[in-house]
């Protein structure tokens, strides 16, 4: 109601006095006040107005909210209304009429909120449907071939072509299809709401010419829906997030989400300051109607600048160049290449330009005395929130948890850092397909945290298994057998891995590839050690992530690559020993080193391989051996192997059924299309996790498979386990 004039004023009582002078405003200022606040919030504001005119009428007392008490809502209702537009029909731009404002000074804030609860609402009906699915006492529902459709052409394909976790070039991944709709949508209705809804015209009483009302009206839309988005970037992008526990779905999602709500926000946010700076600088003497010149004569103005920089000493206006600056430097440091380069520093810098935006957005609308401050308050509430939540899971997982010792053990020719990490403190056991973020106490750099998936856990106090735990952790073996003087000199037998804890209580077990900063420093500490283990004290976050209903599916089938073994490991125990379970599960593993293929078969599979039926098949593909060296291995295997040494020779034979090698990457279409044709008339669940390239061939090879006719009777889901957030 500031901005807007009436005829009845009395100009000598000063902007504070405005409303002690004129009936109208005041009528009009209580009627506001009736329509869209709390009878005790129109009484406050109503007895400032009364205490404000006492100072500046000496004394005189004007009239409170009593004075609207005659009008009736229907009356209230019909009277004219004015809106961030302004109001056309003022004489000469002032009102002499009684006028309530529009709702368009409301809501707008709400309609992030309202996208993000339909997406939301949408996830949750998804999980409900996915809980029906994991509850043993439904059997896995049909596909109707409407939404096998839906599913193949907006659910699961890449949004272009075949990339997805592959990314272009140094630039960006982009989302599945169906995240980049969401996400389109979200941006269009940015868009919309920043465009849509405005009446410009010339003579308006707050600003007479049209170009100033442009670069107002868009300036506030802009800047009040880059904050309404506030809350979302923050919700979106924590580890411990409401909304993913909700959905059920995964943080890469949300991540995504996370994304794209502060590039918007902080677009906005752009405009939002480029749109003021302008206004600020037309209201200085610039007659031109074009812009170039304006900024011509902007800068040759020396006065203009002068003028410019005086308002560098209000607090809401410095703040908010501040928090748009900050904004805009936490996009680009945020920059896929550096992301992927320099991940620390990434996050560093995401941390304090955080801390910047909001105490600088905080500055910036003090000028609203607190109404928007929530959009500030509500961030830092999550936020802390979160942190909370990390330290309550390091303390739940070991209350002492500066003193849990994990054992690592690495050599060069496995290239794999195995991390036996003791789990006996945890008031949760580890399930299937969750991860823990890891964090190395004795290092300089302890505060680094990183996620990695937990392969196996073990028992080994010699007691049961808790049913519970997942994985198969092989009873440790003395010193292997690998290792003595007569075994032969193959990278298999070098490449063994000393078996480490042999303290009593439940491990974790870690396959960590090393890669360049974090993994590398504990590698090289575990490298240092070798052949025995090095001991890392660790602190250990977790479980995040969720299981997927595997066991619902009669066939199973992971794609893996590399590390990317730890995931049907996760799974292998309750898909074999849990009812219902899979009539098969099928893990095609492609590995560079002979000896990790050795070692994992070894100590991870040990159980699972010995065991009877023909539900398990695995087949290894070697790539960095050729077809001759292959064959030599899997002799020197047969000549070496510890495991035969302990088991024998039943056991050697039923792995041989089990197990598969071969040379070469593993043809991910082909192999779907071998499952498919197997599967038929049942239902079949493809999870992958490896190499970007190979998460991406299996998403499009099951994109593929699905359309094909021969398998309208095959319920196919695909599940992918990724790195890339
Ligand atoms: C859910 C999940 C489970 C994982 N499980 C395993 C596993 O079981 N075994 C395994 O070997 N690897 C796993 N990874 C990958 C592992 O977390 C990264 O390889 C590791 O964090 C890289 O650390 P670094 O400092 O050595 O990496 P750098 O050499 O600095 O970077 C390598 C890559 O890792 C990414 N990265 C670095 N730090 C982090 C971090 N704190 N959070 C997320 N990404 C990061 C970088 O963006 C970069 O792409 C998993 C990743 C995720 C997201
Ligand atoms: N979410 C999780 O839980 C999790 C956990 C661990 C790992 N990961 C993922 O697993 C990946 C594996 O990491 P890593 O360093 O262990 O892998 P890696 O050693 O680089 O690669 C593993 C194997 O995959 C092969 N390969 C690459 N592209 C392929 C393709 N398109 N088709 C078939 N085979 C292909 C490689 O063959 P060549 O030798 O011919 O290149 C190699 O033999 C990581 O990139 C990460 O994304 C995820």
């Amino acid at each position: 109601m500031r901005m807007v004039q009436f005829t009845d004023e009395d100009p000598s009582l000063g902007f504070q006095g405005r409303v002690c002078g004129g009936s109208r405003l005041r009528t009009s200022y209580y009627l506001c006040m009736r329509t869209y606040c709390t009878p005790s919030e129109g009484d406050e504001a109503a007895d400032e107005v009364k205490k404000t005119c006492r100072e500046v009428l000496a004394g005189e007392e004007v009239p409170g909210m009593e004075s609207v008490a005659g009008y009736t809502d229907e009356e209230v209702e019909n009277l004219p209304k004015f809106g961030r537009m302004g109001f056309e029909g003022g004489a000469g731009g002032k009102l002499d009429i009684v006028v309530v404002p529009d709702t368009t000074f409301f809501g707008l804030c709400w309609a992030m909120g309202f996208f993000w609860a339909g997406v939301v609402a949408v996830g949750m009906i998804n999980k409900a449907i996915g809980l029906c699915m994991k509850s043993d006492r439904f059997s896995m529902p049909a596909e109707s071939a409407p939404w096998r459709l839906v599913k193949r052409t907006i659910g699961l394909p890449a949004t272009f072509g075949v990339r997805h976790a592959q990314s272009y070039g140094i630039w960006a991944t982009v989302p599945p299809r169906i995240e980049s709709i969401t996400i389109a949508l979200f941006v269009l209705l940015n868009i919309v709401l920043s465009v849509i809804g405005y009446t410009f015209f010339p003579g308006n009483m707050y600003y007479p010419k049209v170009r100033d009302q442009v670069l107002r009206w868009v300036a506030d839309r802009t800047g009040i829906i880059s904050f309404a988005n506030f809350p979302l970037i923050w919700l979106f992008g924590m580890r411990n997030n409401l909304v993913l526990w909700l959905t059920g779905w995964d943080f890469a999602t949300f991540n995504n989400f996370h994304r794209w709500v502060a590039r918007v926000a902080t677009v906005q946010a752009i405009i939002h300051s480029i749109l003021y700076t302008m206004l600020i600088f037309y209201s200085m003497t610039l007659t031109s109607n074009s812009l170039l010149a304006d900024l011509l004569t902007i800068y040759l103005l020396a006065g203009g600048w002068r003028y410019f920089l005086a308002w560098w000493t209000q607090l809401f206006w410095w703040t908010g160049e501040i928090a748009t600056i900050a904004l805009s430097a936490l996009m680009g440091f945020s920059f896929y290449w550096l992301r992927r380069k320099q991940y620390e520093f990434f996050l560093f810098m995401h941390i304090v330009l955080s801390i910047v935006v909001l105490v600088t957005m905080l500055g910036h609308v003090s000028i609203f005395e607190g109404e928007y401050d929530a959009l500030v308050w509500v961030p830092v509430i999550i936020w802390v929130l979160d942190r909370v939540m990390r330290i309550g899971r390091i303390l739940v997982f070991n209350a002492r948890f500066w003193n849990t010792r994990a054992q690592a053990t690495f050599n060069d020719v496995t290239n794999m850092v195995r991390l036996e990490v003791p789990c006996s403190t945890s008031a949760y056991k580890a399930k299937p397909g969750t991860y823990y973020f890891l964090m190395v106490l004795n290092s300089y750099q302890f505060w680094e945290s990183h996620p990695f998936t937990v392969a196996t856990t073990t028992s080994h106090d010699g007691g049961e298994k808790d049913n519970d735990n997942m994985g198969e952790g092989a009873p440790l073996l003395e010193n292997s057998d690998d290792e003595s003087p007569d075994a032969p000199n193959t990278p298999l037998a070098t490449g063994t891995m000393t078996p480490s804890i042999s303290a009593k209580g439940d491990t974790m077990t870690f396959l960590i590839r090393p890669y360049d900063s974090f993994t590398a420093r504990l590698r090289d500490a575990a490298a240092a050690a070798w052949p025995k283990p090095a001991t890392v004290r660790v602190a250990v976050e977790g479980p995040y992530g969720h299981t997927q209903p595997l066991h619902r599916f009669d066939h199973v089938l992971f794609i893996v690559g590399g590390s990317g073994i730890v995931v049907p490991l996760s799974y292998l125990r309750r898909l074999r020993e849990e009812t219902p379970r899979p009539k098969t599960v099928h893990i095609h593993w492609t590995v560079r080193e002979p000896a990790l293929a050795e070692e994992v078969l070894r100590r991870d599979f040990a159980e699972a391989l010995g065991g009877e039926g023909d539900q398990l098949r695995l087949d290894v593909y070697l790539t960095s051996s050729g077809a001759n060296e292959v064959q030599t291995l899997m002799g020197g295997r047969s000549a070496g192997s510890s495991r035969r040494a302990v088991a024998g020779r039943a056991e050697e034979e039923a792995e041989d059924k089990v197990v598969q090698y071969h040379h070469g990457r593993a043809d991910v279409r082909r192999v779907l299309v071998g499952e498919c044709e197997n599967a038929t008339g049942s239902s079949l669940a493809v999870i992958s996790c490896g190499p970007s390239a190979m998460q991406d061939g299996a998403r499009q090879a099951v994109v593929q498979a699905m359309g094909v006719p021969a398998n309208s009777s095959l319920r196919i889901e695909y599940f992918e386990e990724s790195f890339t957030w």
